[in-house]
């Protein structure tokens, strides 16, 4: 894999798309379908359904604005762009849409003008879905969403890197024909249905398969190579874990039940979701019904180890004992004592689906560090669910405890009671806490922190 984009390859390429774009434009019109019935309800029941799975909702609303209006702002190296408004309005919304425009923006990535979208929206992913889905959708966001009278606003990047005609060479080299997903590749009918929602409306290779220097997935199926689901790079400082069978760093010691618990409550007896992966449980995946999450899981589950050197997991009770017996030299031992064994115990076992384990933990043993120097910074909240209502929260310490605490402790965690992450430094630390805010706690005057 060079990392270094070759630019003589890429010129050449972009002429060679050159023709292919103008084509490629006219492909999916002939896809349009027959008008369907406007108002079949159980249609735009099963649309806003798929619309959950797709999690629309999570990128098209803006902090306090209304549901599907657009303007969440998504930063990339050149400048800012915002999503669109996507409720019926039709003016501002997508209202006077055609079903083929629909279609052509959510699964080729082309806007009605011939524009094409930046893979912020994950299309490349959606070009997966059938056409029954599209027209589930098309009848949801054109019959059950209000609409809502708000202008786009226009990307935050300067003139000329804000053309979009790049964004169609990325597109023609880098997406995916749009052809529905094909069960038939799969011998088990619900491993398909997983699949289906894992590579198509559910995007999870978008945060957990890494990219290349290009910025398009690696792999955006088990069939074009291991690096699908192996772990993607940090949004917002967050590392979307392996989903692997790898026995430490992916999900291989767990079962399909934890799986389908985790993504229905961000909660097992291993993990808690915190990070990106918060709001894909909340606005998505505690809606789905469990014979979806089921097929999700066991789909998931099929998926091999990238790495046949890496050990199971066995717990060692070496650092527990210590603890217990007021031993506390080890580095960063005594940082733990004074700050987590509250919540996290002394053998890391923490509680049940209350505070999560860190011994055996994936994220807490995964190859890179941001997440768990991140989330001792800042504290994190675990939410609460339809079906599991209680919401917990990790206190921050980022405002407390130095980077070479911070280093100790975390060190400590990933070596600990079995675990076997890679250490890190203070330097490591420093270099988090210059991207995250750090708060301290509101306290009332004279007040002290209990240790
Ligand atoms: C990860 C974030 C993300 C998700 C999830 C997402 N979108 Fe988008 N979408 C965007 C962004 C950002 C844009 C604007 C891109 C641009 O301006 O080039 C966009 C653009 C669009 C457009 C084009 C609108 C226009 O006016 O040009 C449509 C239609 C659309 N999305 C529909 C959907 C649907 C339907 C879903 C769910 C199945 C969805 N999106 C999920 C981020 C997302
Ligand atoms: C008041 C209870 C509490 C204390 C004290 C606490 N934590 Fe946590 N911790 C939590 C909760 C709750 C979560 C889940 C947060 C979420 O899901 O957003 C969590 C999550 C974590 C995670 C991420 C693991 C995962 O799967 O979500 C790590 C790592 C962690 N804590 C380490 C520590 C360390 C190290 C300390 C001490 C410096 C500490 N915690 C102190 C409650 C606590
Ligand atoms: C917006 C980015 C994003 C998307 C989309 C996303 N995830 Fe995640 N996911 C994360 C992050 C970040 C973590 C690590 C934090 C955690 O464990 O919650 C994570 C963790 C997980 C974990 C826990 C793994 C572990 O070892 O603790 C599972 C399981 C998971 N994701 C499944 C999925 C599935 C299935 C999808 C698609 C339906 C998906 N994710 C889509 C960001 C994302």
């Amino acid at each position: 894999m060079t990392k270094k984009i070759d630019i003589q390859r890429l010129t050449q390429a972009m002429k060679r798309v050159g023709a292919a774009a103008v084509l490629g434009m006219t492909t999916l019109a002939a896809h349009a379908a027959a008008p369907q019935s406007r108002n079949d309800t159980t249609l735009i029941a099963h649309g806003e359904y798929l619309a959950r799975a797709g999690d629309c909702i999570a990128c098209h609303s803006a902090p306090s604005g209304k549901p599907f209006a657009g303007g969440l702002k998504f930063d990339t190296p050149i400048g800012a762009i915002y999503s669109t408004n996507i409720t019926p309005d039709r003016s501002t919304g997508i209202g006077s849409w055609t079903f083929a425009q629909f279609d052509r923006a959510v699964r080729a990535g082309v806007k009605p003008n011939g524009d094409t979208l930046y893979p912020a929206m994950p299309f490349p992913s959606y070009a997966r879905l059938s056409q029954d889905d599209m027209h589930a959708l098309y009848a949801y966001f054109t019959h059950g969403v209000a609409p809502v009278n708000q202008k786009n606003k226009p990307v935050d990047i300067v003139w000329p890197l804000s053309m979009r005609w790049p964004l169609g060479i990325w597109r023609h080299l880098f997406a995916p024909e749009p052809v529905s997903f094909d069960a038939k590749r799969y011998a088990d009918p619900v491993i398909a249905r997983g699949a289906y929602l894992v590579q198509g409306l559910g995007h999870c290779g978008a945060c957990h398969t890494p990219r290349a220097a290009t910025m398009q997935e690696r792999a955006l199926s088990e069939f074009d190579g291991p690096a699908f689901l192996a772990g993607g790079a940090a949004i917002d400082g967050w590392i979307p874990s392996s989903l692997r069978g790898n026995p430490r760093t992916g999900i291989g010691a767990w079962s399909e039940a934890d799986l389908v618990q985790f993504l229905k409550t961000g909660r097992t007896q291993h993990s808690a979701a915190f990070g990106g992966m918060t709001d894909v449980v909340q606005h998505s995946m505690q809606h789905m019904n469990d014979a979806d999450l089921t097929a999700i899981a066991r789909y998931l589950k099929t998926l091999p180890s990238t790495d046949p050197q890496e050990t199971p997991y066995a717990y060692d009770d070496t650092a527990a004992r210590a603890l217990r017996m007021g031993d506390a030299s080890a580095p960063g031992a005594a940082v733990y004592r004074d700050n987590c064994t509250a919540c996290h115990r002394s053998d890391g076992r923490g509680y049940n689906r209350v505070f999560p384990a860190l011994g055996g933990n994936p994220v807490v043993q995964g190859k890179d560090a941001t997440s768990l120097i991140h989330v001792l910074l800042t504290g994190s909240t675990l939410e609460g669910t339809k079906t599991a209502p209680s919401s917990f929260t990790m206190p921050a310490f980022g405002w407390r405890l130095n980077d070479q605490e911070v280093a100790d402790v975390t060190n400590f965690v990933r070596t600990s009671w079995g675990n076997s992450g890679s250490t890190v430094s203070a330097t490591d630390v420093a270099k988090v806490r210059k991207t995250v805010t750090v708060h301290a706690p509101d306290m009332p005057p004279g007040a002290a922190l209990s240790h």
